[in-house]
């Protein structure tokens, strides 16, 4: 068990390991509650340390044997690791434990999925398999022996040799504890192969239950053209000889970068165009993606630390981001990442749990594996790109990569590369990593005898622990359009770098209409109280993609905002101009799908709680229902044309192309069934012969409340497919009208095909239940009681998920009196549960400031 009081990590605090780690030997022996772990680990006394305690990390660990260079050695254990006297010269240490895999529910460390063994180490989760020094910074070369009577035994680097119950592997790449990985099971594998740039045979392999055959292709040309993509854009080649991939039906997270073996959540790999639809196909590749190029930026080169997490993660969105902006379209996909930057990183930077993209203190890492460090992460480094220009940025990764192979490095490190290659002062860069919030942008402007003036004010609110907050360089991507809407000024990057700064341009003759932040080059709110004119003349005119799409969603929001707030009607003026870019058949349909999507309602809730007013949900819902309604009707002529254009004909395809125009098909069909009662949906339902648009159809099924038949029907057809059955119960509550989405998560979490113990499960209903705007602030409060029930009963299995699911309570401070004590009574009803874990305790805390 954990530390009752929880300890605070600073990051100030940051000491070198007294000893470093030659090598390591493990061997395993398993057995679901009794696997011994045996280590063999030589250390030398670290010269750069001045505090030569020897602590190893070890929790949950039953210790059978401690021996330190062959003889019996006298440790100090307690519940968080051990210390013990050792020489003042090299030796080897050596242990034996034992753990109980079988009974370890919160998957970390080693555990079993069914029937099968493997591991998550990430962050801190190694000192669950063995007493280690379980810290980042504390490289080393494994090798590793696995005995048990499963056909498959897999770990991280080479084979090494094998024989009838054993096998051994060998990672020659140093590499720090929380890469550690193991697997054992009756699995089966899809095989690849991989010829790298310098002409080197790699064996790929994704290795998955049997049955799951059909279900790989997908990831293996995911992987394929990842491998390809980084030699080409990054020169980075891979360096084993062998790269496998495993599904795990029971995971925390998406997948894990564990050096040659990544781990997979099986959400996050298996495809089909019958059981996934275009969506999952898309973020499998980026998630693919995402885990090879961590054999750079994460492997290669480490963390010094937890504080430096996000020198690994932010770089490795951003780069799976390129990869994928390289593989669909760029500004789709950056469109779609700024939806998801507002969805859950602002609403995270505005509230009780804002931390800076390098957070400085923690109680437990895993709470820190946030949208902020991750999404944000990945915003820095876009703007420290535009800041220093791509050749700027090709240097400078060429240069980290050099000088930092085979290192544990921190963001000091990252942003030293840039400003070498570059000879830019990156200080108050810097504070992009140090200073928490969203900052505010609000413009002003002038023209008088030809010249336009943009004056921008920034300022940050403060947020937990951050009262004062300096200016932060802000890149702005301006255009300028004439009353034409010809462009008269390209894309210029304005560098903000005071509280407030005007820009002149020069020789316009008439005063200009500005399209700002283009491509969103900074993660910022613009405040600013454009005219509607404005917008809808952007709207039809901006040459930039984002821009045009965020003028729409201005409109959008303005209009939504005004009906909440006045009653009024749906503006004409925006519904003149959206329909003008949906008749546009020249427009991508992807975007033309992305300009139907209006803003969330929880996006709505803080636009009006920043505007003074307090959000009432039922009117936000009642909101974006009349102005669907209305597109409804005023789009009625133009829905079978929209129909048409969304129809695929070919052979299903999960590529950009086709599910743009799916998407497309699918947005008209949610207006049409607003029409047709349901008639349209239940067709396409019948008829469907891919996941993308036999679940679209359903959900408007269940939205119209048509959905008593279709949803049985999806059931039968695919109760043994336990990721599409994630996706029934899922949707039962997330498509479901408010008045009922308490209703239905409760009955559905008494359904016999329900496990708690299955975070994909666990996160289908309840996830569902908090997403679901209206219906989780049900005004009695019954959504908040059933979310804190079932988190307390989930916490004593899996912490970490239960902390991060404790979120949904995050913006509590947005809403009504009356809500706000539901919302705290449910928060404080969680923290008083005695035994509740580190990584909820801090989360509930936070949370309730
Ligand atoms: N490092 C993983 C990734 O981003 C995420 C992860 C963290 C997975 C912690 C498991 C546990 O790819
Ligand atoms: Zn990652």
């Amino acid at each position: 068990m954990k530390d009752a009081a929880p300890q605070t990590i600073y990051l100030s605090d940051y000491t070198p390991f007294g000893f470093v780690v030659e090598e390591v030997h493990l061997t395993f022996r398993l057995a679901p509650t009794s696997t011994r772990v045996l280590s063999r680990i030589k250390f030398a006394p670290n010269p750069d340390a001045t505090d030569k305690t020897f602590f190893l990390h070890g929790e949950d660990l039953k210790l059978i044997a401690a021996k330190i260079d062959g003889k019996p050695a006298d440790p100090k254990v307690t519940p968080e690791g051990l210390t013990c006297p050792v020489p003042d010269k090299p030796f080897v240490w050596e242990a034996e434990v034992e753990i109980s895999p079988q009974t370890n529910t919160a998957l970390e460390g080693l555990y079993m999925s069914n029937g099968m063994y493997c591991t998550q180490c990430e962050a801190e989760g190694f000192r669950k398999i063995t007493y280690y020094p379980d810290r980042p910074d504390v490289m080393s070369v494994f090798t590793v022996r696995i005995e048990g009577p499963h056909p498959v035994l897999l770990s991280n680097g080479n084979p090494k040799d094998s024989g009838d119950g054993w096998a051994e592997w060998r990672d020659p790449w140093p590499k720090p504890s929380y890469l550690f990985a193991l697997v054992a099971g009756d699995l089966v594998n899809f095989p690849g192969a991989f010829t790298t740039c310098s002409g080197k045979d790699v064996e790929l392999n994704i290795w998955i239950r049997p049955g799951d055959e059909g279900k790989c292709a997908f990831g293996m040309e995911a992987l394929k053209k990842s491998m390809r993509w980084d030699e080409e854009v990054y020169g980075r080649e891979y360096d084993l000889d062998i790269f496998n991939i495993v599904a795990v039906d029971d995971f925390n997270m998406g997948a894990m970068e564990n050096k040659g073996l990544n781990v997979f959540n099986s959400s996050a790999v298996l495809a089909s165009p019958e059981t996934s639809t275009d969506m999952n196909f898309e973020r499998i590749e980026a998630i693919i993606a995402h885990e090879y190029f961590h054999n750079w930026t994460g492997n290669r080169i480490t963390c010094r630390d937890w504080f430096q997490l996000c020198l690994k993660e932010g770089l490795t969105v951003f780069r799976d981001s390129q990869f994928t902006s390289d593989m669909r379209s760029a500004p789709v996909k950056r469109i779609s990442d700024v939806i998801d930057l507002r969805g859950r990183q602002f609403p995270e930077d505005q509230g009780p749990l804002s931390h800076p993209v390098r957070p400085e203190s923690f109680q437990e890492i895993n709470n820190f594996y946030t949208a902020t460090v991750y999404e944000k992460g990945a915003e820095v480094i876009g703007m420290l790109k535009r800041l220093v220009g791509d050749e700027g940025y090709a240097e400078a990764l060429e240069l980290y990569f050099a000088r930092h192979d085979g290192q544990a490095c921190t963001i000091e490190d990252w942003l030293k590369v840039f400003e070498d290659v570059t000879g830019r002062d990156l200080t108050q860069f810097k504070r992009w990593y140090s200073q928490s919030g969203t900052p505010r942008l609000k413009v002003a402007e002038d023209y008088s005898d030809g010249t336009y003036t943009l004056t921008f004010t920034q300022m940050t609110p403060p947020t937990p622990g951050q009262d004062e907050k300096l200016p932060q360089v802000l890149p702005i991507a301006v255009g300028l359009l004439n009353p034409n809407g010809d462009e008269v000024v390209k894309t210029t990057l304005l560098e903000m770098t005071e509280a407030e700064q005007s820009f002149e341009f020069h020789n316009l003759a008439s005063k200009p209409v500005p399209s700002l932040l283009r491509g969103f080059s900074a993660p910022v709110v613009l405040d600013r109280t454009a005219s509607r004119e404005e917008q809808v003349f952007l709207l039809a005119h901006d040459t930039d993609a984002f821009n045009r799409w965020e003028a729409g969603r201005n409109l959008a929001r303005n209009s939504l905002m005004a009906m909440v707030r006045d009653g009024a009607a749906p503006d004409q003026a925006y519904l003149d101009g959206l329909g003008a870019l949906l008749r546009d058949d020249d427009l991508d349909p992807a975007f033309r799908a992305l300009m139907l999507s209006g803003p969330s309602q929880s996006e709505l809730a803080q636009a009006l709680f920043e505007d003074g007013v307090t959000p009432d949900p039922d009117a936000i819902w009642q909101a974006k229902e009349t102005m669907a309604d209305t597109m409804a009707a005023t789009f009625r002529d133009l829905l079978p044309k929209l129909a048409f254009e969304g129809k695929v004909t070919d052979a299903y395809e999960p590529n950009a192309e086709q599910s743009g125009k799916r998407a497309l098909g699918a947005a008209a069909l949610s207006l049409m069934t607003r029409l047709d009662g349901g008639e349209a949906a239940q067709k396409q339902f019948d008829k469907a012969d891919n996941m993308t648009l036999q679940l679209s159809a359903l959900s408007q099924l269940i939205q119209a409340g048509k959905d008593a038949e279709a949803v049985q029907a999806f059931h039968d057809q695919w109760k043994d497919d336990r990721l599409v059955i994630d996706k029934w119960f899922g949707l039962q509550i997330g498509a479901a009208q408010p008045d009922q989405v308490v209703d239905r998560a409760k009955a559905l979490s008494a359904h016999p095909a329900f496990d708690m113990k299955n975070p994909n499960r666990f996160r289908a209903v309840f996830g569902a239940l908090a997403m679901n705007h209206a219906g989780f602030h049900r005004k009695d409060g019954a959504g908040y009681d059933l979310l804190a029930d079932w988190l307390i009963k989930l916490d004593a299995m899996n912490p970490q998920t239960t902390a991060r699911m404790c979120s949904a309570f995050q913006t509590w401070k947005r809403y009504d009196t009356d809500r706000q004590a539901k919302m705290k009574a449910a928060l404080e009803r969680i923290a008083s549960q005695p035994k509740l874990s580190r990584d909820t305790t801090e989360m509930v805390s936070r949370i309730l400031g």
